[in-house]
């Protein structure tokens, strides 16, 4: 079976993190996310996959090559120029062969994928759309749909007086080819606000799989700090890279851990990192290879990617760091703070509150701080 993954859009949401990275390879526990999503496509039996690139196909290139190393057949095609959802899919109709899922590129789920496909051959089904409850519906595609789970409605980004249901699209579809023969060619065109409603208007049966499996949009700063916590203590299935050294502590490769540093799991501790003297790492956490946290530093719930240095005293809660920044001597770092690539920010800096320092951005000492 075949599978389409969407990965052409630009990541705004997600900026600075977004800004020299591919959302689709941003890091999810020290592994790109795109990594993580082909192996699970994998391991429920889909070996062959499209990824649908707007931009960057190189560097999709060079991490995943022809899919090989994992173990499967991956074709990067790039287009021409940003064709849409469905438009993207329709560029790379030659490949398909058969019932296809298309997948969105930014959503962490574990559906049950062999149940949804059995769901869509039962019901003859042309199109079938995973859905998911969530509590505000205004930044998703709303779905309704009849007692027979046939979708009547299709209503992207509903204003809140139309919102019926806590149904959205999960971003997961199978779709049967012969439905892009609605898409037109060689032109920007969204199954949200496309294909969707004319497939609604021509009748052909489309239906609604409601699932409560896990599912989270990583598109945005919190959203992405909130589905390491989840994965960390344990509410979606990941295997984590490296060995488990104390209670649910897993360290990859060559790490040092001073004897007088206390860890409390759940972390997850990259290759090459160090960590000093009386530093603290309390869960969940994930630090990233080859970084360097300071003596008497206070990390938690903190996401930090490769080769950072943290220095002496600094604290740093529900916060993320991008990679190669250097953090002066008790800096406090809270609440949702991002902080982009190469920065060098100067001790004793307060930055909290959902705060987004751009890449390359230097701080002197006391900057900002009250
Ligand atoms: N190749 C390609 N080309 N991919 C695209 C393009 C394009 O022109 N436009 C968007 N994508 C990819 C994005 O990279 C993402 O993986 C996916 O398609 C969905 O686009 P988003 O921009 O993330 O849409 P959204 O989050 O506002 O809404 C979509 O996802 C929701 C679930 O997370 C819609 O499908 C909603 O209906 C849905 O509820
Ligand atoms: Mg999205």
């Amino acid at each position: 079976m075949k599978a389409v993954i969407l990965v052409g859009g630009l990541g705004t949401r997600l900026r600075p993190l977004t800004c020299n990275t591919p959302k689709p390879m941003i890091p999810l526990v020290n592994q790109p996310f795109i990594e993580w999503m082909l192996l699970r496509l994998r391991d429920q039996g889909i070996d062959e996959v499209i990824l649908a690139v707007q931009y960057l196909a190189d560097r999709f290139y060079a991490i995943l090559g022809d899919g090989s190393r994992l173990g499967m057949k991956l074709h990067i095609v790039e287009e021409p120029e940003p064709r849409g959802t469905a438009g993207a899919v329709k560029n790379v109709e030659h490949l398909l062969d058969g019932p296809t899922f298309v997948f969105n590129g930014d959503v962490m789920t574990d559906l049950d994928l062999q149940a949804m496909l059995a769901y869509h051959r039962e019901r003859q089904s042309k199109i079938t759309i995973a859905l998911t409850p969530v509590e505000d519906p205004t930044q998703f595609g709303l779905v309704e749909m009849d007692a027979n789970h046939q979708v009547t409605r299709f209503l992207e980004k509903p204003r809140v007086e139309e919102i019926t249901t806590n149904l959205i699209n999960a971003g997961t579809y199978i779709i049967e080819p012969e439905m892009f023969r609605y898409v037109p060619p060689n032109q920007f065109y969204m199954f949200e606000r496309g294909l969707f409603p004319v497939v609604l208007q021509t009748r052909d049966p489309m239906y609604g799989f409601p699932s409560r499996a896990y599912w989270t949009d990583i598109g945005k700063p919190q959203t992405y700090l909130d589905v390491h916590h989840d994965i960390l203590i344990g509410k979606v299935k990941f295997d984590f890279h490296g060995h488990e050294i104390a209670n649910r502590v897993w360290v990859a490769g060559e790490a040092s851990i001073h004897p007088s540093a206390q860890i409390v799991g759940p972390v997850v501790i990259g290759d090459g990192t160090v960590v000093e003297r009386g530093a603290r790492i309390i869960g969940p956490s994930v630090l990233g290879p080859r970084c360097h946290i300071g003596p008497e530093a206070s990390l938690e719930g903190a996401v930090l990617w490769e080769n950072n240095v943290i220095g002496e005293g600094v604290t740093i809660r529900n916060s993320v760091l991008g990679r190669g920044n250097t953090i002066g001597a008790k800096c406090f770092i809270s609440d949702g703070a991002i902080i982009g690539d190469d920065c060098g920010i100067g001790p004793e800096n307060r930055l909290e509150r959902g705060i987004r320092i751009w890449p390359g951005t230097t701080l002197g000492e006391q900057a900002i701080s009250f």
